[in-house]
């Protein structure tokens, strides 16, 4: 069984102290969830504070990128262990945001993805088509890419442990959700792709879903089969919306 995800995206948003004052107010909402897996990306200036307030909770810290050098010249950047070692099991990577304002490629992105399971986090690979792409109906074509070549060359542990995010770009931050049948729709296609690729891992690997989640639309996405969470970028920075969709409430 696939344990679910729901994962906050913070964005480029929260002071560390703003950070602080959110998980101080979500830990008690959430203290009594032990069937949902619960992850939050801050900004990286927040995490070290972060980290110590969801000490002792079930929360989990995940950072929103990294680099894949170990350490060196390359100023402005963050590495895996660094990202490790400030209390995070998780990191984002790939996000359309990224792939649009900062050029990273499905290149980049396997590289990324290598580089932080050797430092013994879990990446949270994000794919996903654009409105045009969806339009010209190539979005098949567009994920089997990303996948293909952002996924490429993991062993059969790290395909097991891998998060999928699949978030449709016009459905992000836009207030447009994908239809649960369509979401699910591309969930079963990335998962049937990963069987080809990585074979059982492909029962293990959680995929969320991501684009405008809310606790209104969040217990109808997570009744389809294979999706296995959310990666939830406006409606996680408030305490008690995030808490609501880690219960799949309204
Ligand atoms: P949104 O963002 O929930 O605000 O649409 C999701 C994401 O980009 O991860």
């Amino acid at each position: 069984m696939r344990k679910p995800l729901m994962a906050g995206n913070w964005k480029m948003n929260k002071t560390a102290g703003e950070a602080v004052s959110m998980l101080k107010a979500l830990k008690p909402e959430v203290a009594d969830v032990n069937d949902v897996e619960i992850l939050l990306c801050p900004v990286f200036t927040a995490l070290y504070a972060a980290n110590e307030e969801i000490k002792g909770s079930n929360i989990n810290l995940g950072a929103q990128n990294l680099f894949w050098q170990p350490k060196g010249a390359f100023t402005g950047e963050i590495s895996p262990s660094m990202v490790k070692d400030v209390g995070c099991s998780y990191v984002i990577i790939g996000h359309s945001e990224r792939r649009q304002y900062f050029g990273e490629t499905d290149e980049t992105v396997n590289k990324k993805v290598i580089a932080a399971f050797a430092a013994g986090l879990i990446p949270v690979a994000c794919v996903g088509e654009t409105l045009k792409e969806r339009e010209e109906n190539v979005t098949f074509e567009v994920i089997e890419k990303q996948i293909r070549g952002g996924l490429a060359g993991l062993n059969a542990e790290q395909a097991s442990s891998l998060v999928i995010a699949y978030e449709p770009v016009w459905a992000i931050g836009t207030g447009k959700t994908a239809t649960p049948a369509q979401a699910q729709e591309v969930h079963a296609f990335i998962r049937k792709l990963y069987s080809e690729i990585y074979k059982d891992a492909a029962d293990k690997v959680r995929i969320l879903y991501g684009g405008s989640v809310n606790p209104q639309n969040v217990s109808e996405l997570m009744k389809q089969d294979d999706i296995d969470g959310g990666l939830v970028g406006g409606a996680s920075l408030e305490a008690d919306s995030f808490a609501k969709l880690v219960k799949y409430a309204k």
